[in-house]
């Protein structure tokens, strides 16, 4: 029987309730399939640092390398600085593990409404691939002359040829084995630079695709394009920043961000991935027992996938899908059910869907 190590960090606000509930789809999904999950729980996030002052050390990092792969819920939490947890726990392992690449999926499950008209399930299925260690989010930068109204703040951007073409070339692969479309997302029209390296991997790379079409929207006007047609899109590729802001605009299209799962995820197989909801910890529904726990179940799903386990992903993705279906709404009380009882049935429709 395989057997998978699996580390949990549930992280903050409803990141822990998120997960916990995630994990029940994941246990059923193991033991219907015929292989075991041992799932070790790590204590990361805000209070954690509020009590010791540690972010994550270097011990965590290798005990996390032990593992198969990263179950994460989110970090955040008004008691901390902006940035403290997000930048020193999520950015800081997804460098630390090289995940390169990060994959989020907006897909519109039958059944499911979306807020934007005319988005059906017919329409709406593509997949955003978000270059995951550089651009704006590598951190260099200074601020000069503070609390002065002469202070100067840079924010360093940066844009490797290496890692644009290991994003590219997993999008492409991505898109060859769907339906053959690739869009690059960027703002090529002002950011020279950065920009004309990815139209240029992308030109070079797609040469070695020629059973991939591929086409460029800017940044700006993929807000448009992106809720209003999101049936000309298959994979769409693009950087850091802009992968972060388009992937909640999907979100949103797919039906909100208790519904959007994502992977940072290691190509070369070299570390752990780590599977994350898109969405944050929500302090403003914390502890109300009313987070759509959708989003976690299908990051499992896609954990599942990553291991090898299809199957069991496949299943769960449908439980989830399932159960999403029946909801009278999609957030809030008026979901009808708490975050556990979603990981129930959630659990329990993975035991018997067909
Ligand atoms: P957020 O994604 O946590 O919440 C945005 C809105 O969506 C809120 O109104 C929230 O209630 C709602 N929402 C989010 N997840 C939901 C779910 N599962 N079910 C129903 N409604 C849901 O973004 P926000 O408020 O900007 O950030 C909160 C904190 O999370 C901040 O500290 C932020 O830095 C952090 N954050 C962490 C991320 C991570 O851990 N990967 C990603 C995004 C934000
Ligand atoms: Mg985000």
């Amino acid at each position: 029987m395989n057997a998978y190590k699996l580390a949990v960090v549930g992280g903050d606000g409803i990141g822990p309730d998120v997960t916990r509930a995630a994990l029940a789809g994941v246990h059923a999904a193991a033991a219907r399939c015929g292989f075991s999950i041992e799932a070790t729980d790590f204590d990361l996030g805000a209070e954690r640092y509020l009590r010791t002052g540690v972010v994550l050390e270097e011990e965590t990092v290798s005990a996390l390398r032990e593992h198969d792969a990263i179950l994460l819920g989110a970090v955040g939490d008004p008691r901390v600085a902006p940035g403290i947890l997000e930048r020193g726990l999520i950015v800081a392992l997804r460098v630390a593990f090289a995940q390169s690449v990060n994959i989020r999926p907006v897909r519109l499950y039958p059944g499911v409404e979306s807020p934007v008209r005319g988005v059906t399930a017919q329409n709406c299925d593509l997949v955003v691939i978000r270059e995951n260690t550089e651009g704006l989010y590598t951190g260099g930068g200074s601020l000069s002359h503070a609390g002065t109204e002469h202070a100067v703040a840079l924010q360093n951007s940066i844009t490797t040829a290496a890692a644009t073409a290991e994003t590219v070339e997993f999008a492409f692969q991505l898109a060859q084995a769907r339906r053959g479309r690739l869009t690059l997302c960027h703002k090529t029209n002002i950011l020279l630079h950065a920009g004309g390296l990815w139209q240029d991997t992308v030109d070079q790379i797609g040469q070695r695709y020629p059973q991939v079409e591929h086409d460029y929207v800017h940044a700006d006007a993929m807000c448009q394009h992106l809720p209003l047609d999101p049936g000309r899109f298959d994979v769409v590729v693009t950087d850091n920043l802009f992968g972060d802001i388009i992937s909640d605009l999907g979100a949103t299209v797919q039906g909100g961000l208790g519904l959007a799962a994502g992977a940072n995820y290691n190509p070369r197989g070299t570390a752990p991935s780590m599977y994350e909801p898109v969405h944050g910890s929500a302090p403003d529904i914390a502890g109300k027992g009313w987070a759509n726990p959708a989003a976690a179940a299908l990051s499992a799903a896609m954990c599942l996938a990553g291991l090898g386990e299809r199957t069991a992903a496949l299943i769960l993705e449908a439980a989830v899908a399932s159960v999403l279906a029946e909801l009278p709404s999609l957030a809030g009380p008026d979901m009808g059910r708490s975050t556990e009882e979603l990981g129930e049935l959630i659990a329990d429709r993975v035991s018997s869907i067909e």
